[in-house]
């Protein structure tokens, strides 16, 4: 795809060479995210985030990319600080903050909301998830920290196994990483969840179309034994009509350190799109699983910062030229992966 001046709307818009090209401009950024240099190859641009839905993970990462990368960041956050809450529509919202930025990043809960928003922008937009439908971003730093963590242990993304756990029906992280795996080859995936919440068929199928081989279940300890990937996915409560229907689901499938000994081959890797439900009647990922070596919720979240300044280096076309506006740093850092 032509990356440059381009929406982010759907994973559908990349193809295999697309993936690659975003990881590779994502590594050249590791010297950034690590405060080894600094680059102001953004200097005077300005990101808009847009945020309706709740995020600490994705609109921090975003606006953090885009700082580092030299640009500056100005946000709303929920309907009742926003014009929306008088009635403006989507459109003239649009419009107006399309005049103000030079890329804009959403979330909303309605789905296809982002698409229609886009659709009026004067800029680039990135879908930061809109509702039950996508989450391109995180599906990219999934897919690019699953490529990492499978790298060391001597393998790849074709012939991946992973098992995905949860609210797999509104669940958008694990909707989009369904269809961009379908770029790749010869998988094994386990979608374990309530039979409510089920990953739509249409994902199925798309995978089992390609020739993959997808397993259906309900049953956590039978599905995680023979996987590169557990990937664990939080009851998305705001979804359901009410609290007390997502209490019919929460606290279903629970991996703790004795589960993942008991059922898991060494080294299988444990990721989770956060945040974690860690309050005592869900518990999806427990604590005691954090000095687990394989526990890999917080290099994703590093990752993200990494593709997240691809995408942005991309979009706005100065990929080559992040290293031509960099110095060292004047300050104290310490920052690892
Ligand atoms: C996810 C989301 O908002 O879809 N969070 C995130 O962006 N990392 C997952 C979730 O909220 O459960």
């Amino acid at each position: 795809m032509k990356f440059s001046g381009s929406h982010i709307l759907s994973v559908e818009q990349f193809e295999r060479a697309d993936i690659e090209r975003i990881f590779a401009v994502a590594d050249s950024m590791e010297p950034y995210a690590l405060r080894q240099k600094v680059t102001r190859v953004l200097e005077g641009a300005i990101l808009g985030n847009m945020f309706f839905e709740p995020s600490t993970r994705t609109r921090v990462s975003f606006g953090c990319a885009f700082n580092l990368l030299g640009g500056e960041v100005r946000e709303t956050t929920g309907f009742k600080s926003s014009a929306i809450a008088k009635g403006e529509s989507l459109y003239d919202t649009a419009r107006v903050l399309s005049g103000y930025s030079d890329v804009i990043c959403m979330r909303h809960p309605q789905e296809g909301s982002v698409a229609e928003f886009a659709q009026a922008s004067r800029v680039p937009v990135i879908n930061g998830g809109d509702g039950a439908n996508e989450h391109p971003s995180q599906a990219l730093l999934d897919l690019y920290t699953i490529q990492k963590e499978l790298r060391d242990k001597g393998r790849s993304l074709d012939g991946l196994r992973i098992a995905m756990i949860g609210d797999l029906k509104h669940g958008r992280t694990v909707h989009s990483l369904m269809r961009l795996l379908g770029l790749f080859t010869n998988l094994q995936v386990v979608l374990v969840s309530p039979e409510e919440l089920a990953m739509p068929e249409e994902y199925v199928e798309l995978l089992r179309g390609l020739g993959h081989r997808v397993d259906v279940s309900s049953d956590l300890a039978n599905s995680i034994g023979h996987v590169d990937i557990v990937y664990s996915t939080r009851i998305q409560e705001e979804r359901f009509g009410s609290k007390e229907e997502a209490d019919l689901y929460r606290g279903r499938f629970r991996l703790n350190q004795a589960i993942y000994t008991q059922f898991c081959e060494p080294n299988t890797v444990i990721m989770h799109p956060l945040p974690r439900d860690s309050r005592s009647d869900a518990n999806e990922l427990d604590n005691d699983l954090n000095q687990n070596p394989n526990l890999a919720i917080f290099r994703q979240t590093d990752n993200g910062i990494l593709v997240r300044m691809a995408l942005f280096a991309l979009i706005l076309d100065v990929a080559d030229q992040v290293d031509k506006f960099s110095r060292p740093v004047n300050w104290y850092h310490s920052r690892t992966f």
